[in-house]
């Protein structure tokens, strides 16, 4: 929180995207015991379990509640699915599934996410920060349109570019739906909250404008109204030379860096505010002078200035334990 407040820390606090999950034996053990995905999501015990797992076994300063940004199309009506080894399965949406979306109790269905929240930040020790999210309409909007993740996700780039009407219907529903939800969780007492836009970097000239800065700044201002002071951290996966605009357009308090930004575009970037990142996932399967190099250069660059460290993207089921034993004991240690 202090770093998010733009504080620079000796050393900086670490948490990693999707620390909870299929690289850790409890939690495969856990998701054995709910059945679904998604029933794991919405059982408040187990979801409060999994959250905590990571933090018990590394002690990072952050955890982040356990959920999914598909539980939003769930709320709103849509068929989702999790298949083993297949990832998120949705049944494609169309004009006429955007006309019908039922976005009247989308709070109702999420509050056991809600509970999940309260239930958290009562467990959490005082000095983890808990961290809310929710994805961004666009990348959610992706996997709506396509019904899972594709290489590029030409289908919604399609529809959008073909239908812009109906696919703003959809954006709107999908801003307001998440700005709803960011604010019940920032109220249920996560500490801060991160807005997912894992495929922002694939939408170009106007397109970029138009679905990921313009949706992306009215939920942080929905967010910002109804709880000041909202600590909010952007993550506009891919953007490339966008960053900065993405920062002073949307209003988010911090950006997500992926691995590809290079280092002085990143030390320029911490100029304007706090940025976490960037560690290539792939650093932390193949471990070793991989890994130290990579976490050496990411604090030497950005050490100085406010750093959350974190991944690039997401940790991937195959990371070895000891790897990320490794990562924190070297972030740790400092420089
Ligand atoms: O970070 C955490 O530990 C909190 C939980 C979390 C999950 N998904 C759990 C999950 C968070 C923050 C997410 C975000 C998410 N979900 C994103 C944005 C971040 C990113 O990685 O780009 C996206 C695009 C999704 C959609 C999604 N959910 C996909 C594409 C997949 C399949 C890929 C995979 O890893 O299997 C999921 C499933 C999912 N979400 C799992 C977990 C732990 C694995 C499912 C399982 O346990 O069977």
């Amino acid at each position: 929180m202090k770093v998010l407040a733009g504080e620079k820390l000796a050393v900086p606090p670490i948490w990693l995207m999707r620390q909870a999950g299929r690289y850790l034996p409890e939690y495969k053990e856990t998701r054995k015991q709910a059945g679904g995905f998604l029933d794991l999501c919405y059982n408040p015990e187990l979801a409060i379990e999994v959250t905590l797992q990571p933090i018990r076994r590394f002690g990072f300063d952050a955890a982040i509640l356990f959920s999914d940004i598909l539980v939003i199309p769930d709320a709103l009506g849509r068929q989702v699915a999790f298949r083993e080894g297949e990832g998120p399965v949705l049944d494609p949406i169309d004009a006429n599934g955007i006309s019908n979306l039922q976005s009247d109790n989308v709070l109702d269905h999420l509050a056991p996410v809600l509970e999940t929240v309260s239930g958290l930040r009562n467990e959490l020790p005082d000095e983890t920060t808990l961290i809310g999210f929710c994805g961004a309409p666009w990348t959610v909007a992706t996997y709506m349109i396509a019904g899972r993740g594709t290489p590029d996700q030409a289908p919604a780039r399609l529809f959008a570019l073909s239908q812009p009407a109906v696919f703003e219907k959809l954006i709107d529903i999908l801003v307001e739906a998440s700005s709803e939800y960011l604010v019940a969780q920032l109220k249920a007492g996560a500490d801060a909250v991160q807005i997912f836009d894992s495929w922002a970097g694939i939408l170009g000239g106007d397109q970029f404008e138009k679905w990921c800065l313009g949706p992306v700044s009215r939920i942080v201002a929905n967010v910002q109204s109804e709880v000041p002071g909202a600590r909010i951290i952007g993550f506009p996966k891919g953007c490339g030379t966008q960053y900065n605009t993405y920062r002073e357009r949307t209003g988010v308090d911090c950006i997500g860096l992926d691995w590809s930004v290079p280092e002085e575009q990143a030390r320029m970037l911490q100029q304007g505010g706090p940025v976490q990142g960037m560690l290539d996932p792939l650093r932390l399967i193949a471990g070793g002078d991989a890994l130290n190099d990579g976490v050496d250069a990411i604090l030497d660059n950005l050490g100085s200035g406010p750093l959350i460290f974190n991944l690039g993207h997401g940790i991937t089921p195959q990371t070895p334990i000891a790897h990320v034993e490794q990562l924190v004991e070297r972030v740790r240690k400092g420089r």
